[in-house]
């Protein structure tokens, strides 16, 4: 070993050792006789003292030393002189009185000080991604992720689950992203697909009798890339045999409790709470809902069906929707202006079609609709949505799906604007209940909501080919603050159901026997009855580490145009290369 000690080590009891630290150079402060150099490494950091009777090799050397330099020092632990310990720093009572220092390697001038408090830019932190590592905030973040997959893996092993893994080349699963394709050398012509999921395997492996089934499994995908994706990330999967919904949220409830207790110091009341997907849609407008606040969405469509505001009778009378959110004690805050940004924006990303508002303050009611509505017609609103003196009311008036959508924008919008919620606060719950199907509008066709392996509810199982778009799945989510953090159903195990709901899905029996034919051959061998879910690793992460961004907790993340800006991937490869694979490229169509 280079070093006796960590940089995060030493406190008082190590007073008069001779010791040897290795690390990254800090800072250098030059106090005329006497020089301090902070030194840093992962575990944290430690002052080092040149003494005033430092010999001139030493001195040489210190003075030589530059930020990030990696340096070896070795010397005597000293406690700090009155009034000169730091609290804050782990190390912070003694200092290290220099007798030798050796460079180990020198460092070039960064383009940013993994030191500074200052945030790099995004495109400077993943081009010189190790520097940006370095940075204690994404030590932070790395370090308890490896902790948090530790502690998943062990709560699995506990529980009897075993850790299998699965082909990362294979066949295309359906999750409905783009696959990422892997051209064959020996198959000129023939491509395998990298997973978006376990999902088809672990089945496979419930037939075969493993029925309790973990991994921790990279997942491949290619989509539109946002702050809370990216085309690879890691899973932590698993599938039981002989089970129903509540097996699986338990066994996942009991997941979260251990993580929440141990990580963040959270006591979990068991069972997380239960959200049906109607009920998500009907108060939040989506089926992820951030509940770490309230702003629910209130339904005026029957109030608003006899008054004389065109905007409002029109859409009730169309059989769309009319739906408000209350902002409490916002009539104040709100001027003319904020409200037409608060248009702008629903207008701008969530496709709404306008923004009424009304207020009611000491004044009365104001707002430019409010002249529109009689006193009972007032009345009423106000018993309906709940309005006390200073608040405003937003109304969208449109279809279900477009009035969710937007009222969900508002409401997050304004949850974080108005600061609703605690940001270290942390709210768990499942949405369940999810409809096995969503339109495809532009295809004219269904789409499975999961993926076409779901389960439909018992209950709705006559539904099934008579009215589709009712039937419900035996799905649910696990929602993080506002975040789809998990996802899974029960399966369909046997082979007529599956062949039905390919069917409902525009596959006929060829193309279902040509795509999935391995699967629909295992589920006549003796499937068991089986579920599972998936959780993202990488979001959890983000969740337990407070941080925005899923890319603060990836070593080498990919850019929102799935570049990696370090590597320079991806890239052009050899011709050779190319003609083995048989492949030859094509100038893009437009
Ligand atoms: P699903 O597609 O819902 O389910 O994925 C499960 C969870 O994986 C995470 N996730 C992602 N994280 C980062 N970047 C992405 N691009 C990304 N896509 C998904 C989310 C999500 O909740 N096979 C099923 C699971 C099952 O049915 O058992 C599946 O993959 O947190
Ligand atoms: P108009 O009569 O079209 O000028 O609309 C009057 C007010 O209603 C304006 O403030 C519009 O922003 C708003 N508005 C128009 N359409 C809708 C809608 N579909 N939902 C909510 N508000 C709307």
């Amino acid at each position: 070993m280079l070093r006796t000690h960590t940089c995060g080590q030493l406190t008082s009891k190590n007073v008069g050792e001779k010791v040897t630290l290795c690390g990254w150079v800090e800072r250098v402060r030059d106090m005329g006789q006497s020089q301090f150099i902070v030194l840093r490494d992962r575990y944290g950091k430690s002052q080092l003292v040149m003494p005033p009777d430092a010999s001139e090799e030493l001195r040489q050397v210190i003075g030589s030393l530059k930020q990030e330099f990696v340096i070896s020092a070795s010397g005597t632990v000293d406690l700090r002189p009155t009034g000169q310990a730091n609290s804050n720093m782990s190390t912070g009572e003694i200092e290290i009185n220099l007798s030798q220092v050796t460079i180990l390697n020198e460092c070039k001038t960064p383009p940013f000080l993994p030191s500074s408090p200052d945030v790099p830019s995004e495109e400077a932190r993943l081009e010189f991604r190790f520097l940006d590592l370095r940075r204690e905030t994404m030590q932070k973040a790395i370090i308890l992720r490896g902790l948090m997959t530790k502690k998943i893996r062990d709560y699995f092993a506990d529980n009897d689950f075993i850790d299998i893994e699965t082909p990362i080349l294979g066949r295309s699963t359906p999750e409905g992203a783009r696959d990422y394709l892997v051209p064959s050398r020996v198959h000129p012509g023939q491509f395998y697909a990298l997973p978006q999921s376990p999902q088809i395997y672990k089945q496979l492996m419930m037939i075969a009798g493993y029925d309790r089934y973990v991994q921790v499994a990279r997942c491949f995908r290619d989509e539109d890339l946002r702050a809370d994706r990216q085309p690879e990330f890691t899973q932590l999967d698993m599938e039981m045999s002989f089970v129903e919904e509540d097996d699986i949220m338990g066994i996942i409830d009991g997941l979260m409790k251990k993580l929440a207790k141990e990580i963040l110091k959270i006591d979990l009341k068991l069972p997380l709470p239960r959200l049906s997907y109607d009920e998500a849609m009907r108060r939040f407008g989506h089926d992820a809902p951030d509940l770490r606040y309230g702003l629910e969405i209130i339904d005026c469509t029957d109030w608003a069906r006899y008054v004389d505001f065109r905007v409002f009778r029109a859409a009730a009378e169309a059989g769309n929707f009319v739906r408000a959110l209350n902002v409490k004690g916002a009539s104040e805050s709100f001027s003319r202006k904020r409200i037409d940004e608060l248009t702008t924006f629903v207008q701008g990303d969530y496709g709404a079609k306008g923004l009424a508002w009304m207020r009611f303050d000491a004044n009365g009611w104001g707002g430019p609709i409010a002249k529109n509505f009689n006193e009972s017609q007032l009345a009423e609103l106000t018993k309906i949505a709940d309005v006390e003196s200073g608040d405003v009311l937003l109304f969208i008036a449109d279809g279900w799906d477009a009035s969710c959508r937007a009222l969900h924008g508002l409401r997050r919008r304004l949850g974080a604007d108005l600061k609703l919620y605690d940001p270290n606060a942390m709210n768990f719950s499942w949405v369940v209940r999810f409809p096995m199907f969503a339109r495809d509008e532009e295809e004219n066709r269904w789409a499975a909501m999961h993926h076409p392996f779901t389960a439909p509810l018992t209950e709705d199982l006559p539904n099934l080919e008579s009215a589709p778009g009712a039937v419900r799945a035996k799905a649910y989510d696990l929602v993080i603050n506002g975040f789809e953090a998990g996802g899974g159903t029960i399966r369909i195990h046997d082979n007529e159901t599956q062949q039905k709901v390919f069917g409902l899905l525009g596959m006929s029996p060829e193309e279902a026997e040509h795509r999935f034919g391995f699967l629909l051959q295992a589920l006549r061998y003796g499937a068991p009855p089986h579920g599972g879910i998936a959780l993202g690793i990488d979001r959890l992460v983000m969740l337990f580490a407070g941080l925005d961004n899923i890319r603060d907790c990836v070593t080498f993340p990919k850019t929102t145009r799935a570049q990696d800006l370090m590597t320079d991937a991806p890239n052009r490869v050899d011709e050779k290369q190319l003609k083995e694979l048989g492949i030859a490229i094509r100038e893009r169509q437009s």
